[in-house]
């Protein structure tokens, strides 16, 4: 369970960090790695670094770069990325059947982008992640070219206020229509034009969730 504070405040920090402890420990001696972005990864990077292997690693967000860096991790530009042996990323929702929505911190595009291009994706997250079926929003990235036609297109879709460009220049909106069938939304979004990415992730693309729990850590193996 989250924990309670007196003040009311439920923290997830305590199952954030076992679960991302849980996952730099399946990093070896001369892989090359994905680092995902948000609260869990915050708890990935010292407990990578704290390892002191030898790996190349990749950041999916300017601030997982920045602070993979300043920890003393080998970050290398995204130009150069192609194959990865694993990838550890948080998730906002995972399914018992494996299915995913991410996004909430606007990294998706770049984090599905490292997700297909490693080996081994594992999942990290609280306790407040499981879910029984995906519901909105799905975190979208939109061009800024033709954006109207793209929002008509669309419907049902909101842009994030006051959130600055992605990296790559995408506009940060929410789909927030119904989740009835989440591969035939995933194609139909991924069929939109001027949409450039999306944070429904299907279950083929995750081969671990680690989930974190009071007292220890949910290792799901989806695949290998
Ligand atoms: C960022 C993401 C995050 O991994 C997802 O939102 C989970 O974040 P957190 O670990 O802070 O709960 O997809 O785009």
């Amino acid at each position: 369970m989250p924990q309670q504070r007196e003040d009311g405040h439920v923290s997830t920090d305590s199952e954030k960090r076992l679960a991302a402890e849980a996952a730099a420990a399946l990093v070896e001696n001369g892989m090359t790695v994905g680092l995902g972005t948000g609260s869990t990864v915050a708890f990935l990077l010292p407990a990578l670094a704290a390892r002191n292997l030898s790996v190349r690693c990749f950041a999916t967000s300017v601030h997982t770069q920045e602070v993979a860096t300043t920890l003393g991790l080998d970050v290398e530009l995204a130009d150069t990325l192609d194959h990865l042996d694993i990838a550890i990323d948080g998730a906002d929702q995972v399914t018992p059947d494996g299915w995913l929505i991410k996004g909430g911190g606007g990294a998706h595009t770049r984090e599905k982008i490292v997700a297909a291009a490693t080996a081994r994706f594992v999942v990290i997250g609280d306790s407040t992640k499981p879910v029984d079926a995906l519901r909105p929003p799905v975190p979208v990235e939109l061009l800024g070219f033709g954006l109207p036609a793209t929002l008509r297109h669309l419907r049902q879709v909101k842009i994030r206020e006051g959130w600055p460009p992605s990296p790559d220049g995408g506009i940060i909106a929410d789909y927030l229509g119904p989740i009835d069938d989440p591969a035939e939304l995933a194609a139909r979004l991924s069929a939109t034009p001027g949409l450039v990415g999306h944070g429904l992730f299907e279950p083929a693309m995750t081969a671990d969730v680690l989930i974190g729990r009071e007292n220890g850590v949910d290792h799901r193996k989806l695949h290998d």
